[in-house]
């Protein structure tokens, strides 16, 4: 088994994988087309972090995503990949009215007002304002995911410490990444050296265990 990083011909396998272990999810909910489209934004934004795991015959066991400076990273994104985004997200909706109404209902204003920094900001060539970090330099985790028939063999230990190596040669301090408080992984993580440092609940109302890992 090999890490490297996540390229546009992985993208099939890894959204594929990644419908099949976290279908939960409420952006798996919008389907391969929308996921392609996030995945290809992802990681071709500044400051992202993207590796697949490949066993000798180069197919994908693995993903891991994540960002070495998430601020900067999701900024680049909505700049270069907004549109696209939205145009995937709204065009699923479309066919999927139930969808629709929790999109609306847990995320309708928080990605309004996202679109339309960017439209204030192309319209007045001004880039959006950015606060100043204060601290040590936190990087993130947001994805990590093994395909059932190849967990347990150390694919989510090489993603994740590929990504640490990646993170500290970018001149990350800490990584943090948060997990649903029903999921198996936080022993993963646990086992890995991660701290759990609180609970927290993310803007659309869902809860999550936060976890840190200081470089
Ligand atoms: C969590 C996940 C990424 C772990 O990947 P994996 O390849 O199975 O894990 P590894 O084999 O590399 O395990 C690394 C260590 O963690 C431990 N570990 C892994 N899963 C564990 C679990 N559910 N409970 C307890 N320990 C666990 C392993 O025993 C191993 O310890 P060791 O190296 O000291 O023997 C994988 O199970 C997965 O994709 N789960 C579903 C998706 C998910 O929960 N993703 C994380 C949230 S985004």
């Amino acid at each position: 088994m090999s890490v490297r990083t996540l390229v546009d011909g992985d993208l099939d396998a890894a959204v594929s994988l990644h419908l099949q272990v976290l279908h939960m999810e409420f952006l798996s909910r919008f389907g391969p087309k929308f996921m392609r489209t996030y995945y290809r934004a992802w990681i071709s934004s500044t400051d992202s972090i993207g590796l697949a795991a490949l066993d000798e015959n180069g197919a994908v066991l693995g993903v891991l995503l994540g960002a070495s400076d998430p601020a900067l990273h999701v900024r680049a994104m909505v700049r270069e990949h907004g549109v696209g985004l939205g145009a995937a997200l709204i065009g699923h909706s479309l066919t999927h009215p139930r969808l629709a109404k929790d999109l609306i209902v847990t995320r309708g204003w928080r990605y309004t007002r996202g679109l339309a920094r960017l439209v204030i900001a192309r319209l007045t060539r001004k880039p959006p304002s950015s606060p100043v970090a204060a601290g040590p330099v936190v990087g993130e985790i947001t994805h990590v995911l093994v395909d059932p028939a190849a967990q347990g063999r150390g694919v989510g230990r090489a993603l994740v410490e590929q990504c640490v190596r990646q993170a500290r040669a970018a001149g990350v301090q800490e990584l943090q990444l948060v997990t649903p408080p029903d999921m198996a992984a936080q022993h993963f993580y646990e086992r890995l050296g991660w701290h759990a440092s609180g609970e927290m609940q993310s803007r659309s109302g869902e809860d999550f265990l936060r976890y840190r890992l200081t470089l």
